[in-house]
């Protein structure tokens, strides 16, 4: 199994992490435009093997594509963050010039490679990604759910006063600070709805903290978090790598389901070795099936902008 990730700093450094710590991949090559900067990165990392534990071989290079030839998955996260008080929809001018050309240099090496899209506007790269690859639909995949819905999960623990594994929750819709839709109806404890031990007041709390979880930590970071996302996109990775049918909100383009089409957006999928081997279509309320329309619009509104 060889996984590339695009893009040597914050996320894709720590998406390598991950990776390599979970022990399921046999090469992990780390690319980025700049100068020695992945090779550094990757002979950090694996300077920290023999500590860790992990046998992954982690090679870093200064965008020569050639060397991710063949890989089986390839993550891109090359790209500018967003900076306190920016949006992600802002960063569309610059990061679409680079997603583009990155996914039409990985494929040309990879030709049966799934690609998972982590750039921001992320929503937006997916389906640009679509557009201008033609790839089949279950081989490009959206990170943003995933890591939304782990914001959830944290929230929601904080309200409970619980572990986090005793916490289940789900977000769907746009990877936005508005257009994110946290299922509040649908997160248990242990199985018992979070709506009898919280108020719906408190409930509403956790909804918006989850949704500005992005923008909080930018502002105290300065930049975009990268822990979290990392995880995230790992865990996604792992899904696919070890066949494991595991069931994730994924940025995917629609085709009818949830009413919409021709847009990519968070939605629950089952991932394993084919990418996407499923959409899961969930009954919504009418107050969610009101946001996911919504939210199904600022994406079209963001897209127009490419
Ligand atoms: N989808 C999500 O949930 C999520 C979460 C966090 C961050 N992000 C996004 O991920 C992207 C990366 O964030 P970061 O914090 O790692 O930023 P970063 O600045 O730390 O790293 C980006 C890297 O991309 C490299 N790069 C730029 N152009 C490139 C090109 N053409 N080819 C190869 N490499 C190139 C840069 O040199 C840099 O090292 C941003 O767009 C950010 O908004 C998305």
């Amino acid at each position: 199994m060889k996984i590339t990730v695009v893009g040597a700093g914050a996320v894709g450094a720590s998406c390598a992490e991950y990776i390599a710590i979970k022990d399921f991949a046999s090469e992990v090559v780390l690319l980025d435009i700049r100068e020695g900067f992945a090779e550094g990165k990757a002979m950090d990392l694996m300077q920290t093997a023999s500590l860790n534990g992990f046998d992954t071989k982690i090679t870093g290079v200064t965008n020569d594509y050639s060397k991710t030839a063949n890989s089986d998955i390839c993550v891109i996260t090359s790209g500018i963050p967003r900076k306190p008080g920016m949006t992600r929809e802002e960063l569309i001018g610059i990061n679409a010039g680079i997603v583009k050309s990155v996914t039409s240099s990985l494929i040309e090496h990879s030709p049966n490679t799934i690609l998972i899209v982590v750039s921001n506007p992320m929503d937006t790269m997916t389906y640009l990604t679509h557009k201008s690859t033609g790839l089949p639909k279950n081989r490009i995949i959206g990170m943003g759910g995933a890591l939304d819905s782990a914001r959830f999960k944290y929230r929601l623990a904080e309200a409970l006063g619980a572990p986090i594994s005793d916490v289940d929750g789900m977000v769907i819709g746009m990877h936005s600070d508005t257009g994110m839709i946290p299922l509040t109806h649908l997160a248990t404890r242990n199985s018992v709805p979070v709506s009898e031990f919280l108020t719906s007041e408190r409930l509403e709390q956790v909804k918006e903290d989850t949704k500005v979880g992005g923008a909080t930590l930018t502002k105290l970071l300065g930049t975009s978090a990268w822990y979290a996302p990392g995880a995230a996109v790992s865990s996604m990775v792992q899904a696919i790598a070890c066949d494991q049918k595991k069931m994730f909100p994924c940025s995917v383009m629609l085709d009818g389901e949830y009413g919409l089409k021709d847009l990519c957006i968070g939605v629950p999928v089952i991932l394993g070795r084919n990418g996407i081997e499923s959409i899961v279509e969930m009954k919504l309320t009418d107050a969610e099936k009101a946001n996911i329309k919504q939210s199904a619009e600022a994406i079209v509104n963001v897209n127009a902008l490419l």
